[in-house]
């Protein structure tokens, strides 16, 4: 691409514009895709089968998946005219930090069946965007290599919540020794789903050794399997450490008490999930059904936010995940209730398309739609964009 177009007068989103517009004038292209659903064919056309499987596939028919989608279009926004938006800030305050935007990069695992560089390209283009990325449990690379990569620059861990609590205080322990700023536990993988595009192909790469990075590092899950590198102990191993169907609000406590870090809650879907999430000393909540990837047949996640927000908005830090595609889907989220969004499936395509520039692209085409979408809108921040911006429609 060319130099970047630079000016005062112009606004992020439209020095983007212009920049790609006078690319253009040069015979020069974007080099990805920019709709969503292209980025989602091309990235079909060069993973493997199985691979593109595995990150577009959601749980039994899908329909979580399209309730996701199907719910952005029942909010629509309502534009106002006229008030001076020539200056616009996305910047948000998260946990005491302020933000240049309110995006995140969701928690994607197994990153390396994408591509080699794996969650590390992912961590680069993440700084060089300024934006966090939030780390997954069961990432290719090891979480003290990919937060090296990040240094200062803000990056959450993700946890998945197993049975052995001698591996959770680990993880934890490791996470804060590498300088995540943030634990995530996801709520809504306690058992795996029944995904029929993986089980079609009998496909899942942790049985194949990938997304084992975390676990084959650590003393714990290491003990666990009397230290050696018998395959099937491992793989028995894992499973106890990821999953367990067994725990209940109370044992939050044993999270919460092995970390002075905020600790947020990711899958909330209904309001006294929320709640309960709260008096169990959560900082935090994610509005999320994991990209529709788990319990099929479900309610479509944004459809349950502003529920969610007006029951809890004033007394936690509301996030929002699933669907997250356009800026106009931010737009949304933010005016029902949420102080920030995760992306993921967007940035996995862009990353297998084209590697830690492909993920700066994606994020970069976002950001600029977010920020054209407040000024469209008639906003020039966050303080602007209120449900009474939206209409549901019948
Ligand atoms: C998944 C888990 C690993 O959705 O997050 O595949």
């Amino acid at each position: 691409m060319n130099a970047p177009v630079t000016s005062t007068n112009l606004s992020q989103g439209m020095q983007r514009q212009l920049q790609i517009y006078f690319a253009g004038m040069q015979g020069i292209k974007p080099q990805l895709p920019v709709s969503y659903e292209a980025l989602e064919q091309k990235a079909r056309e060069v993973m493997k089968p199985e691979v593109f499987a595995y990150v577009a596939g959601s749980a039994g028919a899908e329909t979580t998946t399209h309730n996701n989608i199907a719910a952005f279009n029942k909010w629509q926004i309502v534009p106002r005219m006229l008030g001076d938006v020539s200056k616009r800030s996305m910047e948000i305050e998260l946990f005491g930090k302020k933000l240049p935007s309110p995006v995140l990069l969701g928690p994607v695992g197994v990153l390396s069946i994408a591509h080699p560089e794996a969650e590390v390209a992912v961590a680069r283009a993440a700084k060089a965007m300024n934006v966090p990325q939030v780390v997954s449990t069961v990432s290719s690379k090891t979480i003290e290599e990919i937060a090296a990569t990040h240094g200062d620059h803000s990056h959450w861990f993700q946890l998945y919540w197993g049975s052995n609590n001698d591996f959770t205080r680990s993880i934890i322990q490791r996470a804060e020794k590498a300088g995540y700023s943030a634990i995530v536990v996801t709520l809504d993988t306690r058992i795996f789903a029944w995904r029929e595009r993986d089980i079609q192909n009998a496909y899942l790469p942790f049985l194949v050794g990938e997304g084992l990075a975390n676990y084959i590092s650590d003393p714990a899950f290491m003990a666990a399997v009397g230290n050696t590198e018998d395959k099937m102990k491992m793989m028995m191993e894992f499973a106890y450490c990821f999953s367990n169907a067994s725990s209940t609000w109370k044992d939050v406590e044993i999270i919460r008490n092995c970390t002075k870090l905020p600790v947020i809650l990711k899958g909330i879907q209904h309001p006294v999930d929320a709640k309960k999430a709260i008096d169990h000393g959560a900082d935090g909540i994610i509005v999320s059904n994991h990209g529709g990837r788990q319990l099929d047949g479900a309610v479509g996640a944004l459809d349950m936010l502003n529920t969610i927000a007006g029951a809890v908005g004033d007394k936690t830090t509301i996030l929002f995940d699933s669907g997250i595609r356009r800026g106009a889907d931010v737009f949304k989220a933010m005016a029902l209730g949420a102080k920030a969004v995760l992306v993921a499936r967007p940035y996995v395509y862009a990353l297998a398309l084209a590697g830690e520039e492909g993920v700066k692209q994606i994020i970069g085409n976002l950001l600029a739609d977010i920020e054209l979408t407040l000024g469209l809108a008639g906003c020039t921040g966050w303080q602007d964009v209120t449900t009474e911006m939206l209409l549901k429609a019948e």
